[in-house]
C-alpha cells in the first residue's frame, strides 16, 4: 500500500466484523509497532492482546461503564470532548460528537464480538513514548485491511482493568490505550473531517500565516501517473494548493 493511502485513510473504525484476525497478521502488526521511535530506544512498552471470549465479556462491562462515566463528564461540560478547540466551529464540534457517540454506541453494544483487543502499556507516565507505536500498529493494520479504534476511555476504570489483566502496577506499569481491532464493516475513506493545515499552523511566530492554503485534502493525487505518484510530490506555496510542481526525479 502506498504510504499516503495509509496515512490518509486510517480512520477510526468502530463497526467491526467478528471474524478472527489470523495470528500471522497480528504478528505483522506488532512487528511494525516495535519499529516505532521511542525515547532512548528503551522500549519500555508492553503489548497485551486479548481474544479470550470470557475476558472480552468482562471487559465489555467495564467498557460500557467507563463510557457512561465519560458521557456524564461530557454532559456536565467537563472531560476532553466537552469543548471544541479554540477557533473551531462549535456547531461542527457538536455534530462530530454526535457521530462519535453513534459509532461508539455500536462498538459498546458489540464489544464482545470485537476479535482482538490490543492494550498498550508503558512503565512511565508519559504517553509520548507509546503513541508512535500505537499509530504504527494502526497503519500496519490498515495495510492488512484491519481497522480499529484507539480508545482511552477505560482510564475511567483503570484500577479494575489493571487487576483484570494482571498489569504489574507495583513495578510501575500502566495501561495507556486500547485498540479494538477487526475487519471493518464499512468502507475506508479519507479522514476529511479535519480543520485544514492553514487554520491550525503558523510560520516563525504563532498566528502568522503558514504560507499556503490547503482547502481540501491533497491526497489522492491521482492526476499524477501512478509511477510518479510513488516518487513524491511537492506543493508550491506560490501556486494554487491543488497545483503541484513537477515531482522530483529523486524519491524524498
Ligand atoms: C488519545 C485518543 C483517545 C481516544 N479515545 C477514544 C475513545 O475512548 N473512544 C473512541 O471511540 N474513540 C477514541 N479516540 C478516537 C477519536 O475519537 C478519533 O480519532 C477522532 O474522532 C477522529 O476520527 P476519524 O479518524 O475517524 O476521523 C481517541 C483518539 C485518540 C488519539
Amino acid at each position: 500500500m502506498e504510504i499516503h493511502e495509509a496515512l490518509y485513510t486510517t480512520r477510526m473504525m468502530r463497526r467491526l466484523r467478528p471474524d478472527p484476525i489470523p495470528l500471522d497478521t497480528q504478528a505483522r502488526i506488532l512487528d511494525a509497532a516495535v519499529r516505532a521511535p521511542n525515547g532512548g530506544n528503551t522500549q519500555r512498552w508492553h503489548f497485551l492482546a486479548v481474544d479470550d471470549p470470557e475476558l472480552k465479556r468482562a471487559l465489555a462491562q467495564l467498557f460500557r461503564e467507563a463510557r457512561a462515566v465519560e458521557y456524564e463528564k461530557f454532559a456536565g461540560g467537563t472531560g476532553p470532548m466537552a469543548a471544541p478547540a479554540p477557533g473551531a466551529d462549535p456547531t461542527q464540534h457538536a455534530e462530530t460528537m454526535r457521530r462519535i457517540k453513534g459509532s461508539g454506541d455500536y462498538l459498546a453494544d458489540h464489544f464482545e464480538d470485537v476479535p482482538l483487543l490490543l492494550f498498550f502499556a508503558i512503565d512511565d507516565l508519559g504517553g509520548a513514548n507509546i503513541y508512535p507505536a500505537i499509530w504504527s500498529a494502526l497503519l500496519a493494520a490498515r495495510a492488512e485491511g484491519v481497522g480499529g479504534v484507539m480508545t482511552m476511555v477505560l482510564r475511567n476504570v483503570e484500577d479494575r482493568i489493571s487487576e483484570m489483566l494482571g498489569v504489574p502496577v507495583a513495578d510501575g506499569w500502566k495501561m495507556s490505550a486500547m485498540l479494538a481491532l477487526g475487519y471493518p464493516r464499512g468502507k475506508w475513506g479519507v479522514a476529511a473531517n479535519r480543520r485544514p493545515v492553514h487554520e491550525v499552523s503558523s510560520r516563525n511566530r504563532w498566528g502568522t500565516p503558514f504560507g499556503v492554503d490547503v482547502p481540501e485534502p491533497l491526497w489522492p493525487h491521482d492526476y499524477l501517473a501512478p509511477d510518479l505518484a510513488t516518487v513524491g510530490w511537492e506543493c508550491s506555496p506560490a501556486s494554487s494548493p491543488r497545483v503541484f510542481r513537477t515531482p522530483s526525479p529523486h524519491p524524498r
